[in-house]
């Protein structure tokens, strides 16, 4: 998902490393477009999108509504030229650890995130508004995440989060931070759209992996916070499940991640726990 995302749900814990007058992003059609060819002659070759029909309907609606009034159903018929399936058992979701999420996806090729979706791919870290009175781009500023009921970024993300675990089938991967308090939280974008979207017809395990930071602290864990919620959730709409915590290879993968030295005590220590 994208870092602007990230910073949305972050502004809503804790703070914005973004600025926040930041404007559209320059040269936001060529990107999007450029991706779009991108995305079905090298990425994923065989697929076939008309990317100029997918970049109109995108600004139909960023166009159509002022800034902050801009819904994930006005996205819907953009979506509707983008629709993709992807084979089961690949879908990785994660929530706050969007680096480690990077690397193990790295090692692990065969899982998808919404990155590697046609949408996610071509909109990842983009900004986009439209001007107050006209129907043209802002470059200058966006409204703030906060100020806005319906902002056009946060919709297009929330509607692209909602198809992406709609079409997750057989087991899936979540990826969630142990370091943190609320490592599930109902507000992040995998607890407010997309467990709800999942089907417990689709879905054969929900396989959860709680990760704390090489140099902890442990806070959450399969048996403690709110993983506990989650998976009482999942209990509840009929989901199977299983839960590791700090998983072998999601810990080696930091270890080889972090600059600082690692040392093999301290990840044996972390193993141990
Ligand atoms: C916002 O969108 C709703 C639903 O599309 C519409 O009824 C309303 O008039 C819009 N508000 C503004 C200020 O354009
Ligand atoms: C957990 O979250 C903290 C704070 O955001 C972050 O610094 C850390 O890298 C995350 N850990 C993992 C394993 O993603
Ligand atoms: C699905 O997950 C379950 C539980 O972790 C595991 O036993 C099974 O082998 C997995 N199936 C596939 C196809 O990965």
């Amino acid at each position: 998902m994208s870092r602007v995302l990230d910073c949305f749900i972050m502004l809503l814990f804790f703070f914005c490393p973004l600025g926040e007058q930041l404007g559209t992003t320059p040269n936001i059609r060529d990107i999007v477009v450029g991706r779009c060819y991108n995305y079905m002659t090298l990425v994923n070759p065989g697929v076939r999108y008309d990317c100029e029909d997918i970049w109109m309907h995108f600004e139909t609606a960023i166009f159509r509504q002022p800034s902050c009034n801009v819904t994930a159903e006005d996205y819907h018929q953009m979506f509707h030229y983008m629709t993709q399936d992807w084979p089961c058992h690949r879908s990785l979701f994660w929530s706050k650890t969007r680096p480690l999420m990077h690397s193990y996806a790295a090692v692990m090729p065969h899982l998808w995130t919404l990155e590697d979706t046609l949408v996610g791919f071509m909109f990842n870290d983009l900004i986009w508004c439209r001007q107050q009175d006209d129907t043209d781009f802002d470059f200058g500023a966006c409204p703030d995440w906060s100020a806005c009921e319906n902002h056009p970024v946060y919709s297009l993300w929330r509607q692209a989060s909602q198809n992406f675990a709609e079409t997750a089938c057989g087991n899936i991967t979540v990826l969630l931070n142990g370091s943190i308090s609320n490592a599930f939280s109902k507000r992040s974008m995998f607890g407010s759209v997309e467990l709800d979207s999942l089907d417990p017809q689709r879905v054969h395990y929900v396989n959860i992996h709680v990760v704390a930071s090489l140099m902890g602290p442990q806070i959450e864990s399969c048996s403690q916070g709110s993983v506990v919620d989650l998976i009482r959730i999942l209990q509840m709409r009929g989901f199977r499940w299983t839960c590791t915590d700090n998983d072998q290879m999601l810990m080696t993968l930091q270890c080889i991640q972090s600059q600082a030295s690692c040392s093999l005590t301290n990840l044996k220590s972390m193993l141990l726990h």
